[in-house]
């Protein structure tokens, strides 16, 4: 149906006759003359049609936006002054010669330039025409080219393809199953896998010595900007490892893919402990672009009369930490007390501050509600130790470890963004030795990754003391964002059995795999990376919505084909199923 592609033409098909295919972007009537701006997914050229050539221009006079057609025409050098430098094709034009239209649009829900004034609820309820977009279609063509970059380059390095099962048992990363009744077996679910994590392991037992999958994964878990119900892994196995091959492997397959697709160089991926990560930034993805530290001074406080200092520096438990914010005394009042209803709705008490205006001048220099409470030594030793200098403010949070933590991170970002100090560069590190447990009020142990993942100690001491073992895991972190996470896994089958029984997790639901470790596992390990959470990312957009082609909204709906909807009493006769009354 056609010659060339739009953004095919250029000075060099001046005097070509062309046949075109595509959308009415827009239309334009100067006074007798028609302007239509034809798109296809390649991008944009203008087409003219002229009152002299009265067919054709009849037609052009009916085509509204988003009308398809198909244009035949001769590509012709722009009039001076009317050369479009923001367009690709914008030396030329084609001068129409005939029209077909191939299909009409009634008026869009919304215009697709002027998409963003249409709510979300909208733009996913009519996909198809979001989808049109020139920016959409990019971010899910670069999609495209990354999914084929990580294949081409595992494939090289002999990794082999093999699908798992997505009707299966439940597989804990963490997050709630999605269920799927069975017809056949009465009262049975399916879960649909949250990872392909112990197939990939049987895998590994099976003999494949190096697997892979593009894979996708479903968690019930409350959604945000990096998180939908359904996602995909680029997932991850290999055979007789260690932590320093995956992390090899990972490290050289990112360098490589953001090398050929974005033309980036990766810098050397910085290595830090979970303690490290947590100590300077209060978390485990640190943004490193953002050079704002955290620093320990609980022990500069056991003797103040302060006690929202004093408490925290003297429990096992707590934290006090200091935040240089170079130059920030210029921020405002109510920037301030922004900040201190930030940190409250993350559960902080408060957020102390001082502001230094003239360090030589001893505490006349400085200004803070909590100076009257701190005796000047003490408060020069902070000043010290922060590396305070005259306009900084320096903030303080004090609290349970969690709480300091997950406040004071945020503020991090916060204040890096509102100082505008966060560097323009790709930050990406490895977190390693992480715990292997984390704790829950009642004191009940949860896995900080899965539970097969091996941890650094032996059988007897994870038998003893399991809420002190580390795990032989490492998650990889770019600009912020947890793109990826895996470990060294457990062959041993004391190891494993020894693990759920810290976890309390009853052997009947991995009898399977708890069987296979019997028949001669080898040692192995891998990692799964997010492949929307990457490609948004390398995108540069907020949102994995952005990358993914029919996306979920935040309270996992899916607008366009009106997903979940209820089922008919027929089919839920035939699941076995009774709904119950709905509690309102
Ligand atoms: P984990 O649970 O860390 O590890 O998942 C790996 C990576 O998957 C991405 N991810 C998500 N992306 C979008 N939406 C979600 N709801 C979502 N949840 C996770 C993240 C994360 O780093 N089986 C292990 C991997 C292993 O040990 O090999 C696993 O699934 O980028
Ligand atoms: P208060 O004595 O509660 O008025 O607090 C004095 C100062 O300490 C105020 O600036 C509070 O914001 C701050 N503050 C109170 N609790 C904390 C805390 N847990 N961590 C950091 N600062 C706090």
């Amino acid at each position: 149906m056609r010659t060339h592609h739009c953004s095919d033409l250029s000075a060099a098909n001046i005097g070509d006759e062309v046949e075109l295919t595509g959308w009415a972007h827009r239309r334009r009537d100067h006074g007798g003359v028609i302007f239509i701006d034809l798109r296809d997914h390649t991008g944009m050229v203008q087409v003219v049609y002229d009152p002299d050539a009265r067919e054709s221009f009849a037609v052009a006079d009916r085509v509204r936006n988003e009308f398809v057609l198909r244009a035949t025409g001769r590509v012709r050098r722009r009039p001076e002054g009317m050369v479009n430098p923001d367009l690709a094709t914008g030396e030329i034009e084609v001068l129409g010669s005939s029209l077909e239209i191939l299909n009409a649009s009634e008026t869009l829900p919304f215009q697709l330039d002027e998409y963003s004034r249409a709510g979300e609820e909208v733009r996913l309820k009519y996909r198809y025409l979001d989808l049109r977009r020139p920016p959409m279609q990019e971010r899910l063509r670069m999609r495209a080219r990354v999914a084929s970059h990580i294949r081409r380059f595992l494939e090289s390095e002999d990794y082999v393809d093999i699908e798992t099962p997505t009707l299966t048992r439940a597989t804990p990363e963490g997050a709630r199953d999605y269920l799927v009744p069975s017809r056949i077996h009465a009262g049975g679910f399916y879960a649909l896998p949250q990872s392909p994590q112990v197939f990939k392991q049987l895998l590994m037992m099976s003999g494949f010595d190096k697997y892979y999958q593009i894979a996708r994964c479903y968690r019930d878990e409350d959604l945000r900007a990096d998180r939908q119900p359904e996602f995909t892994q680029i997932d991850i196995e290999a055979s007789f490892v260690q932590e320093s091959d995956v992390m090899r492997l990972t490290e050289g397959m990112l360098k490589s893919l953001f090398s050929e697709v974005l033309g980036v160089t990766l810098p050397d991926f910085p290595v830090l402990t979970w303690s490290e990560a947590m100590r300077r930034f209060g978390s485990d993805k640190p943004d490193l672009r953002n050079p704002l530290e955290l620093v320990d001074i609980a022990d500069l406080m056991a003797d103040t009369q302060f006690n929202v200092f004093r408490a925290p520096a003297a429990d096992p438990k707590g934290r006090v930490v200091a935040l240089r914010a170079p130059a920030a005394a210029t921020l405002s009042r109510k920037t301030l007390d922004d900040y201190v209803a930030f940190v409250g709705t993350l559960g902080a008490k408060g957020l102390a501050y001082i502001k230094v205006n003239d360090r030589a001048a001893g505490v006349a220099g400085l200004q803070s509600p909590i100076i009257k409470f701190l005796d000047a030594h003490t408060i020069e030793q902070v000043l010290d130790r922060v590396g305070a200098q005259n306009g900084d403010i320096v903030f303080f949070g004090a609290d349970r470890a969690d709480v300091v933590n997950l406040s004071m991170a945020a503020f991090r970002l916060q204040l890096g963004t509102d100082l505008d100090v966060v560097e323009d560069r790709w930050a990406p590190l490895w977190v390693t030795e992480w715990p292997m447990f984390e704790q829950n009020e009642a004191g009940a142990l949860t896995p900080a990754h899965h539970p097969f993942t091996m941890p650094a100690c032996s059988v007897a001491e994870m038998r003893d003391n399991p809420s002190g073992a580390f795990a032989k895991a490492y998650d990889v972190v770019l600009n912020g964002v947890e793109v990826g996470g895996g470990s060294i896994r457990i062959h041993d089958h004391a190891m494993q059995k020894q693990v759920f029984s810290a976890l309390k997790v009853g052997e009947e639901m991995f009898g399977h795999l708890l069987d296979a470790l019997r028949f001669g596992c080898p040692p192995h390990g891998g990692i799964a990376l997010g492949l929307d959470r990457l490609v948004m990312l390398m995108v540069g957009t907020e949102a994995i919505r952005d990358v993914i082609a029919f996306p979920k909204t935040q309270t996992a709906v899916c607008p366009l084909t009106v997903a979940p909807a209820p089922a008919g009493p027929d089919q839920l006769r035939e699941l076995h199923l009774r709904l119950r009354e709905r509690s309102s």
